[in-house]
């Protein structure tokens, strides 16, 4: 028996990875466009980091991580997210003397370990941003757009956007005692994940898809008008600016992210093709994270999207996306005494720019032509011992199928013109 992939994670293979070239070219034209700069960090990092960035008692930290220790004991965690490790590398740069704001993007996997399903990974991949420094409500928006945007340029339709305001350190701790005082009473029809929450984070049984629980909260008083003044007011302008931009979202004033960092401003964007798991990205406004990984108070919004869950969802709607062009020249040989000249001339055509390609497996011409179909070929260079003789080659357009001889001298730049 050979050993399988783990569970959860899954291979790309060769024939599917032009679109995953194309899918991430699509994500950093527009991020570029929008003026984010690439950063990269460790795919793991001290657990420490998202113990203290997410929330000790969300669902990631208490139960989703991978963690493990080092040689000495250190315990560390495959990155679940990408938020907190861009704010750790934000201060460990000290990026704030770059510029009053930053604005950062990443492209990369992420390891949860969640029970596998349909769009649920165990390693999947995010493409995400962060903008730092700025409280401004256009810079919620614009994070909202450029995910849309992203959307829109792969040509992904049926989304919805869901916006709330979960508002900030002050206002939040209120409206959670008049959350606690109206489901005191209601504790019995609570599942027992949100008997939990109700002790450890109540917010988040307002996002309990369970149905007792969702009746329950039904009634429940709402976050959105609990908000004090500078929230509303916030909130007012982000949706003002979507307003303008004429983006259509709706607000769900129980939408509550699962990451504690959040501050005003919590989106997700969900899609239709997705079934359970449907949301494709989610983000927000998260202002006490940089201070709570020990900077200054430092206000910060962002978003990351599952790139694996767009992919369904672009399969979905039969979206056709670009496919990459072939090879541009495959080299045949008639025999194999042919097979030095063949290699030699391979990578005249190589070093021109050209991509090239020859089949080493000792099969015939016919089989040759097979390979150079299938793998998309514009020309096949053919090498023969008559045409040797003579210093020529037969040129075989693929698509026309038609050939002719031509001198070797003349070839590179019959093929570069
Ligand atoms: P998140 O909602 O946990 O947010 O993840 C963002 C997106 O990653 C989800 O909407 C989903 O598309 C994808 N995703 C999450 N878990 C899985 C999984 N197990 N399998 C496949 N796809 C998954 C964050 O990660 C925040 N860091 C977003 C953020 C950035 N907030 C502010 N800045």
């Amino acid at each position: 028996m050979f050993i399988k992939v783990p569970k959860g994670t899954q291979d790309i293979l060769p024939e599917d990875i032009s679109k995953w070239y194309y899918i991430e070219d699509v994500i950093k034209e527009i991020l570029n466009k929008y003026g984010y700069k690439e950063i990269r960090t460790p795919f793991f990092e001290y657990t420490e980091l998202f113990v203290r960035g997410i929330g000790e008692s969300t669902d990631i930290v208490t139960k989703e991580m991978f963690t493990f220790l080092d040689r000495k004991g250190r315990s560390l965690t495959l990155r679940p997210e990408g938020t907190a490790p861009v704010v750790r590398a934000y201060l460990e740069n000290s990026m704030s003397r770059i510029s009053k704001v930053i604005k950062l993007f990443y492209i990369g996997p992420m390891f949860r370990c969640e029970k596998p399903q349909a769009g649920r990974f165990r390693q999947f991949n995010q493409f995400g941003i962060e903008i730092i420094g700025t409280i401004s409500p256009a810079a919620d928006a614009e994070v909202i757009i450029t995910a849309l945007d992203v959307y829109k340029k792969l040509g992904l339709k049926n989304l919805e956007i869901l916006i709330n305001s979960v508002g900030c350190k002050k206002c939040r701790a209120d409206y959670i005692q008049k959350l606690k005082k109206y489901l005191k009473n209601k504790k019995d029809s609570l599942c027992s994940e949100c008997k939990e929450r109700y002790i450890k984070n109540p917010l988040r049984v307002l996002d309990c898809k369970k149905g007792s629980c969702k009746k329950t909260i039904e009634e429940a008083p709402l976050i959105t008008e609990n908000l004090c003044q500078e929230c509303e007011l916030h909130f007012a302008e982000v949706k003002s600016y979507l307003n303008d931009q004429k983006i259509i979202f709706h607000e769900n004033p129980r939408l509550v992210r699962g990451l504690d960092y959040y501050t005003k401003t919590a989106f997700e964007i969900i899609s239709g093709e997705l079934g359970a798991q449907n949301a494709i990205a989610g983000g927000g406004r998260y202002d006490d994270l940089v201070e709570e990984l020990g900077g200054k108070p430092t206000p910060a919004v962002g978003f990351a999207a599952g790139t694996e869950r767009m992919i369904i969802a672009l399969e979905q709607q039969k979206v056709e996306l670009p496919k990459k062009k072939g090879l541009d020249i495959f080299v045949a040989k008639i025999n194999e005494i042919n097979q030095n000249k063949a290699f030699r001339l391979l990578q005249k055509i190589r070093n021109t720019g050209l991509s090239a390609d020859m089949d080493y497996s000792e099969g015939s011409l016919k089989s040759q032509m097979r390979i150079a179909n299938k793998i998309g070929a514009r020309y096949t260079v053919i090498v023969g011992e008559e045409e040797l003789s003579k210093n020529m080659v037969i040129l075989r357009n693929m698509q026309t199928k038609e050939q002719k001889e031509i001198k070797i001298d003349n070839l590179i730049n019959e093929l570069t013109s």
